[in-house]
């Protein structure tokens, strides 16, 4: 979950996100083919912060419309969501998610694509409930995010196996493949909520900065998080030599036998998994653990400073409290 019991926001968070997960899950319920939905309602029933709805949901409130208006469009994001674990999962190789096995390992890789490919269909479709005269924009706004997460992937993929790869290289990466939704869902939110221009692009911009914060901590959490809490293999972005932030500002700081071992995770494709500790260590002693969180609060910052222009103090204030819970996540 996000935040904390004592939070004041806790609970407003809270209470949407069950009303959302109650609507993901009688989605699928009585769809047929089984062969197609059952595995879908596998991957919606796995839980999860359920983040880019609330991000939906709370934008449009922040704008003057109602949160009755849009649970659809939340429920859309989610789906588009979810899609992309389905198949980052299968390009990962991940064998956990949400604490339980991926959708590939549970059934197979082809049943995954094609319950990737519903998922997506879906999320049109609900999407499609909350639009009316504004439905230009908001489906601008849809695909967009979708074409973005596909050429962020896709980038991602490919610096696996590249060189020189540099931190600004990474946060064009990290914008696509992240940001590029949270930018989306808060804009979606405000689009359906009637927000003037200058609100929609506040909160755009507070989406992106969150989302870049937010792969970042994902990163970190890969090697610093609890496996049981983080519901993910622990050490898979070095198994699979991801570029990641760790991974591009050890090598910006590295010298001599540490930057030989740096090396290795790139000529070696990954490394194994009795070797996770070693580089753990070595992030620690090069310091990249705490240049993550500095750079995670900065650009946490740079959200927050968007917000302000929002006319009402409480929307403003659940903002920072989402961003600043955001950052002591565990999951
Ligand atoms: C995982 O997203 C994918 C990333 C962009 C890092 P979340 O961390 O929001 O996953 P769930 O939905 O809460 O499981
Ligand atoms: C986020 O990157 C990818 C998506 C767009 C789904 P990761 O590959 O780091 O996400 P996790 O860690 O598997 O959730
Ligand atoms: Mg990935
Ligand atoms: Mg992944
Ligand atoms: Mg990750």
């Amino acid at each position: 979950m996000i935040g904390d019991k004592k939070d004041k926001f806790y609970f407003l968070y809270e209470r949407e996100r069950i009303k959302v997960e109650k609507k993901l899950e009688q989605l699928l319920q009585d769809r047929k083919p089984a062969s197609l939905y059952l595995p879908g309602s596998y991957i919606l029933r796995g839980g999860g912060k359920r983040l880019r709805p609330l991000l939906v949901l709370f934008s449009a409130k922040a704008v003057g419309g109602k949160l009755s208006s849009v649970y659809n469009a939340a429920v859309a994001v989610e789906l588009l969501h979810n899609f992309t674990l389905v198949h980052d999962d299968i390009m990962d190789n991940a064998d956990k998610r949400r604490g339980k096995l991926t959708l590939h390992k549970k059934y197979d890789v082809n049943t995954a694509i094609l319950v990737g490919d519903s998922l997506l269909s879906v999320a049109y479709e609900n999407l499609l409930k909350d639009c009316k005269d504004n439905i230009k924009p908001v489906l601008e706004a849809f695909t967009k995010g979708l074409v973005e997460v596909c050429e962020g992937q896709s980038m991602d993929k490919d610096f696996e196996s590249k060189k020189n790869i540099s931190i600004s290289d990474y946060i064009v990466m990290i914008k696509k493949k992240t940001a590029a939704m949270a930018e989306m869902c808060c804009k979606i939110g405000a689009l359906l909520g009637g927000g003037s221009l200058k609100d929609i692009r506040a909160l755009a911009n507070f989406g992106e900065n969150i989302g870049i914060a937010f792969q970042i901590q994902d990163d970190l959490l890969d090697i610093i998080g609890d496996e049981k809490e983080f519901g993910k293999f622990v050490g898979g972005d070095l198994m699979e030599g991801k570029k990641t932030f760790l991974l591009l500002k050890a090598f910006e700081v590295a010298k001599g036998e540490d930057r030989k071992k740096l090396q290795r995770v790139i000529d070696r494709k990954g490394i194994k998994l009795d070797e996770i500790l070693v580089y753990r260590e070595l992030y620690k002693k090069l310091g990249v653990l705490d240049d993550a969180k500095t750079e995670i609060k900065r650009y946490t910052d740079k959200a927050l400073m968007s917000v302000q222009v929002l006319q009402n103090n409480t929307d403003r204030e659940f903002f920072t409290w989402l961003a600043n819970s955001l950052i002591k996540r565990s999951k």
